[in-house]
């Protein structure tokens, strides 16, 4: 018989092969720095973003009244219900491109009544105007979150922008008010987050940063505080390293804005016209990706620097309005409607700018993923009655625990996860501590291949007890499907030993992990 001492050596032994550790598995240390609260962690960090744009509307949130899918007043109960589990804070409507060519009135009324029109961006499919402002915020109020609303600079007037403001939050007796009461709705919306233009560089009118300057401050006039609501103005900012634009918006607007936007998509080749496939991928292309999401940190860090100059107290808020993986579409499916699969690198993906956003919390004021539904690295994917959960959705359901709490500095020495040429650190983390003073570490290992110790220490607090959870796969490119809707999905993690204030994780390759730690 096997003495008991060496059968548990063996047995330890096997567990950590079994983990596909070895003498020389690298570690990360990291010290949380419970002692030393930083700024709070908005909570609209965690934000979306639907367009008028495929599936991410129509099929994606509006079935309508009539569908034989289940839905209230025509929005779908199974994405309503999905969505309150991942407590969306704030979403984003109608567009993008699409905003500067939409006129509101012609969303508002008898859904028969309402005019038509094309969506030039997006397919140039024929819209039929009935999701429109009322729809959107009874999604809004069914998910429990806020609207934030896109208004048409490019191709729209001061007075429609005016008075979209004033029908949907003016409780007077005025006749944008009695329209809107006309059209079944009697007290006035609470509007908070307001842009002026998207994308002005762009399709939202390809202009000079001076020109959309001098613009947002004219349309800027008219759009009122009504009584009980007051506007959160969002300038259109630069797209990723475009200081300039930062620059000259900053300093021509001023405090007139509450926030500035700031978009930027990854794309694993660097060129718009072959972007890369979502699924098909080798481990080049992994790290190349991962690589170029990682140039986040210093768009922010730089765009922030350029708004210290003018807003040193930090009133104005960087808003990450649109941000995500951008692959080719899904072969098969109309390239206008930018449908892609979501895979296990895209779930990493998510949690590296989510992490930067925290890190930058005292300067990023929102975020909104592109896009919630069936579009770029969406949340969820329809279709018809189906309905499937993104490991990007899983990432977002196991950071909301960061929504809303005080982050927590983190001090991390990582090894870096090499491939060919390009280098990345290999494990990335964030913390932070909750109403209810539970703190929670949130951690990535970006090595497709290899697990990763990570020594913590926890300088501050004792942790009691420790809770984790994972988020992992077998392969690189592992993703939902309809016919296989949990191939990657959270689950209970216990890889770590906790004594005093030290906490030791092993990581396994590529995943997303969140310890609670309880005092
Ligand atoms: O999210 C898709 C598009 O990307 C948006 O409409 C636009 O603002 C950006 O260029």
């Amino acid at each position: 018989m096997m003495n008991p001492r060496i059968k548990t050596l063996c047995l330890a032994l096997v567990s950590f092969a079994a983990a596909g550790m070895t003498a020389q598995t690298p570690t990360a240390t990291l010290t949380l720095h419970a002692d030393e609260p930083g700024p709070v962690i908005n909570r609209n960090i965690y934000g979306q973003f639907s367009e008028h744009l495929g599936h991410c509307i129509y099929g994606g949130i509006w079935v309508g009244p009539d569908s034989p899918i289940p839905n209230v007043r025509g929005i779908r109960s199974d994405v309503v219900a999905a969505l309150r589990q991942i407590q969306v804070p704030v979403v984003r409507w109608p567009g993008g491109c699409f905003a500067d060519e939409y006129h509101w009135k012609d969303g508002i009324g008898p859904a028969k009544d309402r005019p038509k029109m094309i969506n030039t961006n997006w397919g140039g499919v024929v819209e039929d105007n009935s999701f429109g402002t009322h729809e959107f915020m009874d999604f809004c109020d069914q998910v429990g979150c806020e609207p934030y609303i896109t208004g048409n600079l490019g191709s729209g007037s001061v007075r429609e922008m005016m008075e979209w403001v004033e029908y949907m939050t003016s409780d007077a007796d005025s006749p944008l008010a009695n329209l809107r009461r006309r059209n079944g709705r009697d007290k006035p919306w609470h509007v908070k987050y307001f842009a002026i233009g998207n994308e002005a560089w762009g399709c939202g009118g390809d202009m000079r940063p001076e020109f959309y300057a001098d613009n947002f401050r004219r349309y800027n006039v008219y759009l009122k505080d009504y009584p009980g609501n007051s506007l959160f103005r969002v300038a259109c900012g630069p797209s990723g390293d475009d200081y300039d634009w930062t620059d000259k918006v900053m300093s021509i607007v001023g405090k007139r804005m509450n926030g500035l936007s700031l978009h930027s998509y990854s794309i694993t080749t660097d060129n718009w016209i072959h972007k890369g496939s979502a699924t098909e991928f080798n481990e080049s292309d992994w790290i190349t990706l991962l690589s170029h999401t990682l140039r986040m940190d210093d768009y922010v860090t730089k765009n922030a620097a350029i708004m210290d100059k003018y807003d040193p107290e930090k009133k104005i808020g960087l808003m990450v309005d649109e941000w995500g993986a951008w692959h080719d579409t899904t072969p098969g499916t109309n390239p206008g409607f930018l449908r892609q699969q979501n895979t296990m690198r895209d779930a990493i993906l998510a949690a590296l700018n989510l992490h930067i956003f925290q890190k930058h919390a005292d300067r990023v004021a929102m975020s909104n993923i592109a896009q919630m539904m069936n579009v770029l690295q969406a949340m969820i994917f329809t279709d018809g009655p189906k309905m499937v959960l993104t490991p990007t959705y899983h990432v977002f359901e196991m950071f909301k625990v960061h929504q809303g709490a005080t982050s927590l500095p983190v001090d991390l020495a990582t090894p870096d996860y090499v491939n060919g040429t390009i280098h990345i650190p290999q494990v990335s983390a964030s913390a932070s501590r909750d109403g209810n003073g539970l703190v929670h570490l949130t951690l990535v290992n970006t090595d497709p291949n290899h697990p990763v110790r990570v020594a913590c220490t926890i300088a501050g607090a004792h942790g009691a007890t420790v809770t984790g959870r994972v988020l992992t796969a077998p392969t690189m490119q592992a993703h939902n499907t309809f016919d296989t809707p949990d191939a990657v999905k959270p689950a209970p993690f216990s890889d770590f030993s906790l004594s005093a204030d030290s906490l030791a994780v092993t990581l396994p390759s590529k995943c997303v992990a969140v310890l609670e730690i309880a005092p």
